[in-house]
Formats: C-alpha cells, structure tokens, sequence
C-alpha cells in the first residue's frame, strides 16, 4: 500500500464512523471543523489520485444509512448536501466555477442569502396541501418517515393555505430546537441526573427519531422551510429562490428571517459580515453560517449537480465559531433542585462575540472527567448565540504543570451531608431533603410553568420569602396572606391579592404537575404524566410497591427506586401531609381507561411492524382500552411482532401466549 492509499483508507474509516456517530447514533465523535477537515482532506486526495476512489468513499454519500427502526421514505428528488466556503475567497471561488460551468458572465438574476439553519434536515410531503409524510434527510436518496414525530413539531402546517399548492410537494427545510427551550431541557437532564446534550442540533435530531412521539412532542421543536421537490412537469408559481420562500411562507410555511436577495457576490460579503457580527448573537436558535444560492431556478437547473452530491448552484458560507482561549481559574459547585451537585466553571473574563464571559457550565463530573480539564489550563470557550458558554476542550500544549485535577466535593457545599453517588449515574447528590441549597431551587421548580405554574411568583420573590422566613417549604406557600405578601417589598395590596388568587387556584392542579414539582430525582414531565397517569391517585401511588412502579410502561427500575425512595422519606411524607391540610387534590382528572374493544388487556410490542410506528401502536391500543407494557408475562394478553422481533418473542412463545401480527391488532382495533 502507497502512503496516499493508507491515509485515504484511514480517512474514510474516520470519516465514515464519525458520520454513523452523527447521524445514526446522535452522538458526534468529531466536531463539525474537525469532519470538514478530513473531508477536504480526503477529498483532495481522491482528486489527486482518482483511483483512490473507493465505493464506500464519504464523498460519494449524503448523510448515512437510515436506522432500522423507522420505515423509509424515498424522497422526490435528492436531499442534497453543501460544499463549503470558509472565507470570501473561497466564496469567490466558488462564484468563478460556477461561472466557469455555465459559461456565463455574470450569475443572471443574482444570488439569494439564506440563514444556514444548525438543525436536522427533513422533508415534509403534501398530497392536495395535506400533511402525509415527514422524513429525515438519510442518505439523501431514502429517509426515515418520521410522520408522527414532525406532526408534534407546532410549526409544521399540517394543510398548506393557497390555490395554488400543486398537487404533490415536499416542502423541506431544517428542525431546530430554540436556545431558550435547550437551555431550559438541559437543566432539567442535569437535574435529574441524565446526560446532557453536546448542543440544539444533537438534541432536535434525537428528538425527531424518538420511537415515542409523546417525547418528541414534549421537546419544543421548530421548523424553518427553505427548499422545494415537486414531480417532474409540476406547475410551479415561482422561478427564482427568493420567490420560492416568498410561496411557501404565503403558504403557511415559517421562513427564517434574514434573508437577503444579492444582485452580486459583493452583497453576499457584506450580507455575511453583517450576520455574523450583529445579528448572530441575538438569534434564538443556533446558525452555522450562510446558505447562497444563485437565485434563478432555470440557472440551478443548468448547473445541476456535482457528483450526486452537491449542487454547484449552492455554498454555504460558514461562519468562524464564536470562540476564544482563556484560564480556566476554578471548578465551583452549584446544588440543584434534585440535590444533584453541578460543576460549573470559573474562567477569567474574555470577551467573545462582544460579550464578556466569566463563567461556562460543566453540568457535571463526567463531562469534566472526558474533557481532561485541570484547574489553571488553558481553555477553549464557546458561546453560540444566548446559550451559557461552554468549555470545548483544554489546550495541553500551553499546560505549565502548574495544573491541578479537580474531584467532586465529598460533602454538600451548602449544608456539609455526605454526597452520595449511584453506580451508573453520571450525578452526585446532596441526599439531604431539607438542604437550604435546594430549597430555593426546588420552590423555583415547584412554582413553575411545568410544574403547579403559579403566576407572579418570580425567583427574586421567592428568594424575598425564603429570606424572609415565610417559606420553607411548598406547602408554605398556601399559607401566605395578603398582608404578609404586602409587607414584601414592593408588593402592592393588589398583586399580593393576585397571588394569592394564584397560588390557591393552583390547589386543584393535576397530579402529574404536582409529581414533577416534588422533584423527584428522576422525575420530569414525562415520569410524572406517566406516573400520574396510571395511578391517578398520590394515594394509589403512595400504597404501590416498587416493582409495581416498575412495571408502569416507560418507567423501569431506576426511576422507580428513586420513585420509592422519595415516598418512603418521613420528610417527604410530611410534606405530603401538609400539603393535604391544605386542601390540594392529588388527583389525575381524565384517566378513566378508554372503553373499548381491548378493554383490560394488556399487549407487548417487539420488532418494527410494516405501517404502525411503535408509537402509533401504542396509542391506537391505549385508545381502544389496551395498555401497552415493555416486558412479557403471564398477565400478557398477546404480543405483537414485526420486523426482527427481539427476545420478547422468545419469551411468549415459552410462557405460550398468543403471537400477532400488525394485520391481528389492526383487525381488533375499532
Ligand atoms: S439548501 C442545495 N438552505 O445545510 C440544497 N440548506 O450542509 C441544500 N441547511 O442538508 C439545502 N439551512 O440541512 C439549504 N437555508 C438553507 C439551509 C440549509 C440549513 C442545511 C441542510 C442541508 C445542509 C447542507
């Protein structure tokens, strides 16, 4: 083998794992500069030497195989991908080859500048402007229809507006998670002891192939529209790019802002700076760069497409990512709402993208622990947009020796227990229920949006009853008057009254607001809906042993333990109890078991059925009266088997319970 012939097979192996990782797995192992560095690399080296092209050559594929868990979707026309552009000069180039190729003088009609969403590409197909499938980009060629998932994303119309929506589309463009909603679901993971996603792109991916669309929906999607696939012959009212936005923003479809129609490249260079330097950093969502696209669609067609892969007629001008090197001067500790102990860092203030940064989250010890990060190192920061700096990595080459390990504190920092730690968890705890640390943090939790959601009590206002001695626990909260309220500062005898008013009407709220307000380790939204859901009751809730919790589909062992535990603890029982004086409901309205064909049965489901998601199945049986429970047993009325069905299968076929297949169920089913 030539030394050209073992790194080109070493890159393609690096490049193809790292493209499994990314697209399959969510889970990158290579940062997006490090990919496109092995990628030019490779790329050239292919163009050098051609006969180095091998058939498994990233180069010569979009994206990655789809996973066998969704069934495909062969999308119109390719899902194209991008060929880069670091600088103007590269962009230029660009320009110059695409003039080259059309032997033309100038682009005709100029270019459009479109914001280059950092999301996951999907494809949404309307049949007479109705919604009837979504897919994720796959390998360009074939996606994964991912229907039930997009649906919950809210800002994907599910019928086009306008007589003029051709009678077959996809509509296609970029799911993203906002910074806000990212932040905010991190925190949570931390808190309950999960791990912590690396950005919104990973995030949003993951949640669009969640098996469980119900997780998909509680994951704050948005979506952005910016290209279009129609059959060949199609009627079309729009020629150029900027008008094709136009459409399908007049057709209901949400467009990216910042957009800009450039009759020259110039433009476009100014467009970039312009973006990248005021606007970047004020966007809610995350943007890697600027897509340009020459902006006559009979100009793209001509220019059509470079090796089934990239188009000419496109770039995206990337951006530089907003990040800077300063001294990582100290490794504090916050403690959460669960007790969960966060690390977070001290750096010595620098300033990027115009603003100052002095602190950067570390959500917790593994992620310290896999970075390599010491005390006194050198380190690379980033900020993207609005979301809390994060450290990337130490710089080892600029070490002095002077750097020291950092351990997690054996004892709380506020109240000095003993921390505890599970085997497989990445977290550490203060278990102290009554920590002072986690008090504030947990009535923050309690009082919020997603848990009780009681109005006006802000975390300053809250921080003013804690301080002041007024509350100390949730129950607390129903016993403030309006005149103790009045004596706050600021607190007019009107707002005390709202709140008041507020805080007793959230007395009959449901019971699976109240379970994620506790805190429960573990226990978000999620848990709780389920929990509440098939219970009911805190009572029934409270009498249930924990193997029974663990047996709740979606719950498993983990959080049942930690379920248990927290009902288990005297201070949590008295809490309870409190609570009950004061006249809260602790009920789950609406969860009657529907009445229905499979009313009192239960089902297990194994291996991908043919139509049916494993989601869809799940809730046409839970509506028809079923329930649907992840492991099989005697109590199994039958199991239901697609594709490469796993072990479950085994196990009903030894235990001899009835085996169906999609068609059995869908014929029971009303
Ligand atoms: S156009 C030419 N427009 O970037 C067809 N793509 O690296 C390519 N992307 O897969 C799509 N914002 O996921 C286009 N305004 C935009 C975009 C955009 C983000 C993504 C898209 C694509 C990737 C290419």
């Amino acid at each position: 083998m030539t030394s050209a012939e073992r790194r080109a097979a070493e890159l393609r192996r690096l490049l193809n794992r790292a493209i499994h990782a990314y697209y399959v797995l969510d889970a990158p192992d290579l940062s997006d500069a490090e990919y496109d560095t092995l990628y030019r690399e490779l790329q050239t080296l292919e163009e050098e030497h051609p006969a180095l092209r091998a058939p498994d050559s990233p180069t010569l594929r979009v994206g990655a195989e789809p996973s066998k868990a969704f069934r495909k979707h062969t999308h119109l026309s390719p899902m194209l991908s991008l060929g880069n552009a670091f600088s103007d000069e590269e962009l230029a180039a660009w320009e110059q080859k695409l003039l080259r190729y059309l032997g033309a003088s100038a682009v005709r009609g100029g270019y459009t500048a479109e914001l280059k969403i950092d999301g996951a590409a999907v494809s949404v197909t309307y049949r007479d402007g109705v919604l009837l499938t979504g897919a994720t980009r796959g390998n360009g060629m074939l996606g994964e229809d991912v229907t039930a998932n997009l649906r919950t994303v809210r800002d994907v119309p599910l019928r086009l507006q306008g007589d003029d929506v051709p009678p077959l589309v996809e509509v296609r463009g970029e799911v993203y998670l906002p910074f806000d909603r990212f932040e905010r679901m991190n925190e949570e993971r931390a808190a309950a002891g999960e791990l912590v996603f690396a950005n919104p792109r990973n995030a949003a991916a993951g949640a669009l192939r969640q098996l469980d669309p119900a997780v998909t929906a509680r994951r704050p999607l948005r979506f952005f529209g910016y290209a279009f696939a129609a059959p060949p012959g199609a009627k079309l009212p729009f020629q150029t790019q900027w008008d094709l936005l136009e459409t399908l923003a007049r057709w209901g479809v949400p467009i990216a802002p910042h957009r800009l129609r450039c009759a020259r490249l110039a433009e476009v260079h100014t467009h970039a700076r312009d973006i990248e330097q005021r606007i970047r950093g004020d966007l809610n969502f995350a943007i890697d760069g600027l897509v340009v696209k020459a902006d006559s669609l009979t100009l793209q067609d001509e220019a059509g497409v470079v090796g089934g892969r990239e188009p000419r007629w496109a770039v995206a001008r990337k951006f530089a990512p907003d990040i800077a090197e300063t001294r990582l001067l100290d490794i504090q500790v916050n403690v959460g709402r669960t007790g969960a102990l966060n690390p977070y860092a001290v750096l010595e203030p620098v300033e990027i993208g115009g603003t100052t940064v002095k602190l950067a989250t570390l959500h917790n010890e593994e992620l310290v622990r896999r970075k390599g990060l010491r005390i006194g190192d050198i380190v690379q920061v980033k900020r993207a947009g609005e979301v809390i700096p994060q450290i990337i990595a130490p710089v080892p080459e600029k070490r002095t020796g002077d750097e020291r390990e950092w351990h997690m504190p054996s004892s709380c920092p506020v109240c000095g227990t003993p921390v505890e730690r599970d085997e497989e968890e990445v977290a550490v705890y203060c278990p102290n229920v009554g920590c002072p640390g986690r008090r504030l943090e947990g009535l923050v939790h309690f009082t919020s949006q997603a848990a009780m959601d009681i109005r006006g009590l802000s975390y300053q206002r809250l921080r003013q009853l804690v301080d002041a001695g007024l509350v100390k626990d949730a129950a607390d909260l129903y016993d403030l008057t309006v005149p103790q309220l009045s004596e706050l500062d600021r607190l007019a005898e009107k707002s005390a009254q709202n709140l008041v008013d507020a805080i007793r009407e959230s007395k009959t709220r449901p019971l699976s607001r109240l379970l994620n307000g506790f805190g429960i380790r573990h226990v978000g939204t999620n848990a709780a809906d389920l929990l509440a859901r098939r219970f009911g009751t805190l009572d029934t809730l409270l009498k249930a042993p924990e193997e029974v919790i663990a047996q709740v589909r979606g719950i498993g062992p983990v959080i049942a333990a930690s379920v248990a535990r927290w009902l288990a603890d005297p201070r949590a029982r008295a809490l309870i109890e409190k609570l009950r004086k004061r006249g809260l409901t602790f009920v789950e309205p609406e969860i009657a078991p529907a009445d229905g064909p499979l009313r009192g049965q239960t089902f297990v489901l194994t291996g991908s059925l043919p139509s049916l998601s494993r989601g869809e199945a799940t809730k046409r049986i839970e509506a028809a009266g079923g329930t649907v429970s992840g492991s099989v047993s005697k109590k199994t009325t039958a199991v239901i088997a697609g594709d490469e069905p796993g072990s479950k299968l085994d196990k009903a076929k030894d235990l001899g319970i009835q085996v169906w297949d999609e068609k059995e169920l869908l014929h029971r089913l009303p």
